[in-house]
């Protein structure tokens, strides 16, 4: 086995693991019917940009769930240093799990993450751990058009062989019994700022690392930040607000 994790090379102490960005996540929130939420759940946190933004906002306990440990150490330094450490618990765990740990939620928020588990399977796991009326907001990424590039559709399905369109990710939610109140796309800037342009250039300083495996994932995010700057609208990050049916 590598004595190096390329997870941990690339990725490490970034701010943010995926498209999004807090302008973003506020703008999502500030959408949301209904008040008060008690229990808040982040799956797949990671370092925990929106964690800190949810509890900032909400200013209530944000339980932020991820199985790799650094995310979560650097989530608790990053939480202490916006002065919001008190409102964030860490739990690390699969996030399949959850109905197992928390109960009634009434919001469980996901950025980037869900599809680690099957983003139907996500919805179906977590809507019993949901209180009725509670709301689940995640961000996918989606096919936003019939069609794009062929190398660009080439490169997505083999990447993403289950992705799945808006309209379908909201039937997905259906099936699980939740009702989709909104979406929201993100911009192609929010790919781009506090992401690409952090990733590309890290990625590009480890394309001659000693270890093949992490030299491989170099290349692999090169290549998916080239496959981007050619994909036009065909596929995107989507916000959707679901509410669990009664
Ligand atoms: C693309 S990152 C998104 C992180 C964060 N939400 C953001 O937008 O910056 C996906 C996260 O899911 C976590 N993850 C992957 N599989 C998981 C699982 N089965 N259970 C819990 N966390 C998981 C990873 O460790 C990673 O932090």
């Amino acid at each position: 086995m590598s004595e190096y994790n390329p997870i941990d090379l690339l990725f490490g102490g970034m701010g943010q693991l995926g498209p999004g960005g807090d302008a973003y996540t506020l703008d999502v929130l500030k959408t949301l019917p209904g008040g008060e939420f008690e229990t808040i759940v982040d799956a797949g946190s990671g370092s925990g940009r929106q964690t800190i933004m949810l509890a900032r906002e909400l200013r209530k306990v944000v339980h932020a769930v991820d199985n790799h440990g650094p995310f979560l150490d650097d989530l608790r330094r990053r939480a202490s240093e916006a002065g919001v450490g008190h409102l964030v618990e860490t739990h690390l765990m699969d996030m399949a799990e959850i109905p197992r740990v928390f109960s009634a939620i009434d919001l469980l928020w996901s950025e980037g993450a869900a599809y680690n588990i099957g983003f139907e399977n996500a919805l179906r796991t977590w809507a019993p751990a949901m209180k009725p009326g509670g709301l689940m907001v995640l961000s996918e990424l989606a096919l936003l058009s019939e069609g794009g590039p062929q190398d660009v559709m080439d490169f997505l399905f083999g990447v993403y062989p289950s992705i799945q369109t808006t309209a379908q990710n909201i039937a997905s939610g259906r099936g699980a019994g939740l009702r989709a109140v909104d979406t929201y796309t993100l911009p192609r800037e929010a790919w781009v700022e506090g992401y690409y342009d952090v990733l590309g250039p890290r990625a590009e300083k480890l394309l001659n690392h000693p270890d093949s495996s992490v030299r491989e994932m170099a290349v692999e995010t090169l290549r998916e930040i080239d496959v981007f700057k050619s994909s036009g609208d065909s596929y995107g990050y989507v916000f959707y607000v679901f509410e669990r049916v009664a």
